[in-house]
């Protein structure tokens, strides 16, 4: 067999990808995973193949995480970041593998061999602490696979020759209810939908009081009625479905596990939304961290095809032709974003857009789109077998169902819970084996969401009380409350997009603050600056990310005030750094060590 040369290697990825500039992203991803990175002179001949300006396709690439215009490596290691991670003593074996690999984080070892950095979140929180191996899932790390690892590396094993257990992920499911323990069978939910109407499928979506489960809890039936009733524009018009698998809120993994384990149910759920809106094109955005599902995901796409359940004339209906496309996201948290994820979809940077107009009406290529959550769609199929009215005896009075709750942290059993809404926190606080009286505090529903203390485990997840995207975070008695926050502040500052000022720059300010607190130099001047910025984010930035992004602070502030104070240094301002100390290596190399060299003798005598 003749090996490809780079050239012939792109020329076969734009080929697969039609030379659509639409699929940037994945063929950026394709071409990067064939040659390792993305040199300038590669880029320019992808902007050539698929008549982009080169300005756009280098944006495209410096913008996602996962893209790189510099050689980082035959081996990529990246350490998830999360705080979770950090509690089962991530840094610590991030160290051990530096220093066994006679590596500095973020730089690329001299041979070129390998590059060893940390990244957001990687979605195992039930089982860290995780890396990415060129952007393959490895979990469970401790100090013997580390060692284990560094050999492979030092011995440039190819990563296809790893131990296969190293690859291995648990679903680690502990509670089963509607979703998770359905006992319908592949088609079941489409046989239902066909034999009715489409206004009678949204009829019982609406009934069933569904609201979405990515985190804003939007009325599904309301989105799928106002989709279905917008109209396209221009010479092809089209409606669009898309199932958002972005999923990069630390401590959320729920929909990795929904895609391993119901994946026909959420792919059935995204063709009855098809039906509903009158959609001929859907979009699984699967992020670039679950790179290892892609396949299995393609081949149950496949078999759906193979049975009618996707392609041209569904289930022999006439006329309701319907298919499924998987775009790969590339590390970038703001991707979640609905608008942010159609930019994405669309080949370029994942800037969120202004809203209105939204994208019910003006989505994917400017067409009237729903974007729904993984967990939203599935309950969809569930709704269309069983009927509204079903669904909504499940759950409270204003959030209908169940929710599929991500549990890791302190706890003896973290995993996959799916409750009815309205279970306590402290209920599942027991379920999980978390003891009350050692357990502090909860985050629920990941940095951007709450963290409530031990007065409060007796509050409800539901939208009346805790609404939540799925995270639940569990900290005890012996933990830090301000290094939490401190975590989620540098998660905030890497994740902002950029786009506008106030989160720009508010992000970054929030995260020196926290860093100075760390470093011992904090005053109530830097926490009042971060009630200042708190209120800078909320009114002035573009998008959610902005709005949520001093929660933690705000939360851990207002609930765990101590953890704070014992850091500050004094009640006045306090400069970030001293600069007696920072002076102290200079003065030994100009031999002047004497009372009058220091600053704090100097100021004395001047006052
Ligand atoms: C910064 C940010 C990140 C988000 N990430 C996700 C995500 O990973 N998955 C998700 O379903 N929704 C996410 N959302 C919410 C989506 O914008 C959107 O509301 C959701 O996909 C709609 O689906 P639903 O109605 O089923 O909840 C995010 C929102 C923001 C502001
Ligand atoms: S708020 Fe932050 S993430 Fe959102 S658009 Fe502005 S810079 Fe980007």
């Amino acid at each position: 067999m003749s090996i490809q040369t780079p050239l012939e290697t792109i020329d076969a990825v734009l080929a697969r990808n039609l030379d659509n500039p639409t699929r940037l992203i994945q063929i950026l991803r394709e071409i990067q995973e064939a040659l390792g990175w993305l040199s300038p002179e590669v880029l320019a001949i992808v902007a050539r193949g698929i008549r982009l300006p080169l300005a756009r396709v280098k944006g495209v690439a410096g913008f996602y995480s996962f893209f790189h215009t510099q050689p980082m490596g035959r081996y990529r290691v990246l350490w998830s970041d999360n705080v979770t991670d950090r509690m089962l003593g991530s840094t610590d074996l991030m160290s051990e593998m530096c220093k066994k690999l006679w590596l500095e984080p973020g730089r690329v070892s001299e041979d070129g061999l390998a590059s060893v950095a940390t990244t957001s979140c990687t979605g195992m929180c039930d089982q860290g602490p995780a890396i990415l191996v060129n952007y393959r899932a490895i979990t469970r790390l401790n100090s013997q696979r580390v060692t284990h690892i560094v050999d492979l590396i030092r011995s440039n094993t190819p990563l296809t020759d790893w131990p296969t257990e190293f690859f291995q992920i648990d679903d680690n499911i502990r509670r089963r209810d509607i979703l998770l323990g359905n006992s319908i069978q592949r088609g079941d939910a489409l046989r239902s939908a066909t034999q009715q109407s489409p206004l009678a499928i949204l009829e019982e979506i609406k009934r069933s009081s569904l609201r979405g489960r990515g985190g804003a809890g939007f009325s599904t039936g309301l989105k799928l009625e106002a989709c279905r009733n917008a109209r396209g524009s221009g010479s092809n018009p089209e409606h669009y479905v898309i199932c958002n698998a972005d999923e990069g809120e630390p401590g959320t993994f729920k929909d990795r596990v929904l895609l391993t384990t119901q994946a026909d149910l959420v792919f059935e759920g995204m063709t009855v939304a098809a039906y509903v809106v009158g959609a001929r094109r859907g979009f699984l955005y699967l992020r670039g961290e679950y790179r290892y599902l892609l396949d299995s995901l393609e081949a149950v796409l496949s078999r759906r095809r193979a049975d009618r359940l996707l392609g041209h004339n569904i289930l022999e209906k006439d006329g309701f032709d319907f298919d499924i496309e998987i775009h790969l996201g590339a590390g970038a948290y703001i991707c979640g974003e609905e608008s942010a994820l159609i930019e994405s979809l669309e080949g370029k940077r994942g800037i969120p857009r202004i809203r209105p107009p939204f994208p019910v009406t003006h989505g994917y290529l400017n067409q009237p789109t729903s974007v729904n959550n993984v967990e939203t769609l599935a309950a969809a199929a569930l709704i269309s077998v069983k009927g509204g009215d079903w669904f909504r005896t499940i759950g409270t009075a204003k959030s209908s169902g169940t929710k599929v709750l991500s549990i890791s942290g302190d706890c003896d059993r973290p995993g996959i819970y799916e409750y009815p809404f309205g279970v306590t926190v402290a209920e599942v606080l027991a379920d999980c084996g978390a003891e009350l009286s050692k357990t502090q505090a909860v985050q629920i529903s990941g940095p951007s969401g709450i963290c409530i203390s031990a007065e409060e485990f007796k509050r409800r997840i539901g939208f009346e009380d805790l609404p939540t995207a799925g995270a639940f975070m569990v900290f005890n008695t012996q933990r830090d409350m301000f290094e939490v926050a401190h975590n989620f502040s540098h998660f905030f500052a890497h994740e902002s997009c950029g786009f506008c000022t106030p989160c720009r720059v508010g992000t970054t300010l929030l995260k020196n603050c926290m860093d100075k607190i760390e470093a011992g130099h904090g005053s109530e001047y830097d926490i009042n600056e971060i009630f200042k910025i708190n209120r800078l984010l909320q009114t002035a930035s573009h998008c959610g990310l902005g709005h949520t992004a001093c929660n933690p602070m705000f939360d851990t502030l207002q609930k765990f005030k101590p953890a704070y104070e014992r850091r500050l240094k004094s009640l006045a301002f306090e400069p970030a750094f001293d600069l007696d100390e920072t002076l102290s290596q200079a003065r030994q190399m100009t031999g002047r060590d004497d009372a009058a060299a220091h600053l704090e003798s100097n100021a004395e005598e001047n006052s």
